[in-house]
């Protein structure tokens, strides 16, 4: 059988680069697609040369996504069997001060392509959503039931997406859409080659943990120690990005065998929570770096406790994640020591 083509819009971001090698590995033609507002070529390039002889099947367009007259010409030159869709702004902080940018940004960029996928009769799609629509959740472990909301722009983005690819599905039996909530990625891809490589200052814990490790920043703030959880701090489900990568293989696996799917939504975690204080040791043990920390008052808009149920990928999509704490934690300081300034130079730093 020939290769199945895939278009994954935000290729060159932490999740897609390490996605993109992935699919390539598995015998996947791929097109990375990606304006490269908040990643480096590099990622490609490296994900490009850690692909070996499956090199050969990937090739990269710098494309907005709302730029819908370059995205048609894309579609015009190769018939997709899939989209995998990343590309998107996640800063939340960010996007408080921005909505509009964030608004303009992810929900323009996904009806723009949604609408030339389906001009293009390619009606398959799998899309990044986030654990951050089950808000502050009231019990955990969380499953795909659960009643969704959103605290910030970023997350309202989510929500919208998702309720826009369920009123697409309801409208056009053709198409077939998997919504992956993804909990906490973390970790980078053993070869140490790729990574996360957040602009400025960042916003999640295991970037910033990593920045005071490298000597970046001299403490981590630990964001409120007076939760109602094992040690007072904030507990994650963690994930590593090589066994989310993989949930995505899974994701279009099912897409290409189930006539039914519909439109159906599945959380991608481990189903264990972690601590703040537990990552903070488990890093230090993995880096042999010590860690300074302040004790800070809680961040606002913060959930106490989030892991996930993961029942239903696991039995529907035949996929768990397989990397604990110390292998995500051994993996991202691999990273981080590899490429202390990320695929950039000391010069970019803001
Ligand atoms: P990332 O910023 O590393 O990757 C996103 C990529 O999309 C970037 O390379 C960026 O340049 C590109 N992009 C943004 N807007 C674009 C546009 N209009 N046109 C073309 N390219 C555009 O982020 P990531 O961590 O890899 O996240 C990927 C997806 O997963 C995002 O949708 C994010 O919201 C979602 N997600 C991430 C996390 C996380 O913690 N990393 C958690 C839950 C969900
Ligand atoms: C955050 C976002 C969420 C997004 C997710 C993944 C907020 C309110 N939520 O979630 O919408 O989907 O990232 O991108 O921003 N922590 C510290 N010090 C730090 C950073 C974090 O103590 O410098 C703590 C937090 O309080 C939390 C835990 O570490 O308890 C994890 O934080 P983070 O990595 O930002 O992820 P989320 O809070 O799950």
């Amino acid at each position: 059988m020939a290769p199945k083509n895939i278009l994954v819009t935000g290729g060159a971001g932490y999740i897609g680069s390490h996605t993109v090698l992935q699919l390539l590995q598995e015998g996947f033609r791929v097109v990375a697609l990606d304006n490269l507002d908040n990643s480096s070529f590099i990622a490609i390039k490296r994900a490009a040369e850690l692909a070996g002889d499956a090199e050969k099947n990937l090739s990269f367009q710098k494309v907005d996504l709302r730029d819908k007259e370059a995205l048609s010409k894309v579609f015009d030159t190769i018939k997709f069997d899939a989209v995998i869709h990343f590309a998107g702004l996640k800063a939340v902080g960010e996007s408080v001060q921005k909505p509009l940018l964030y608004y303009n940004n992810n929900l323009v960029g996904t009806i723009t392509l949604l609408e030339v996928m389906n001009a293009h009769g390619c009606k398959n799609l799998v899309f990044s959503s986030s654990a951050t629509v089950y808000g502050w959740p009231k019990q955990v472990p969380c499953t795909e039931e659960f009643p969704l909301s959103a605290a910030n722009p970023y997350g309202r983005t989510k929500l919208i997406i998702e309720e826009m690819c369920r009123d697409i599905q309801k409208s056009d039996s053709e198409w077939k859409i998997i919504l992956l909530r993804y909990f906490n990625p973390i970790g980078a891809h053993p070869s140490g080659y790729i990574g996360e490589d957040p602009r400025g200052i960042p916003n999640n814990l295991m970037p910033f943990i990593q920045q005071v490790a490298v000597g970046r920043k001299a403490e981590l703030m630990v964001f409120g120690n007076d939760y109602n959880t094992k040690d007072g701090t904030g507990v994650r489900d963690y994930i590593h990005v090589v066994d989310l990568a993989d949930g995505h293989i899974s994701a279009l696996e099912k897409l290409f065998s189930d006539q039914n799917i519909g439109c159906e939504v599945y959380n991608l975690g481990t189903g264990k929570g972690t601590s703040v204080l537990e990552m903070v040791s488990a890093f230090e043990k993995a880096s042999g770096k010590s860690i300074p920390l302040v004790m800070c008052t809680r961040r606002p808009g913060d959930a106490e406790i989030v892991y996930a149920s993961t029942d239903k990928a696991d039995r529907e999509l035949k996929w768990r994640a397989k990397h604990g704490i110390e292998e995500m934690c051994r993996d991202q300081w691999n990273w981080a020591s590899k490429n202390p300034w990320g695929y950039g130079f000391p010069e970019s730093e803001s």
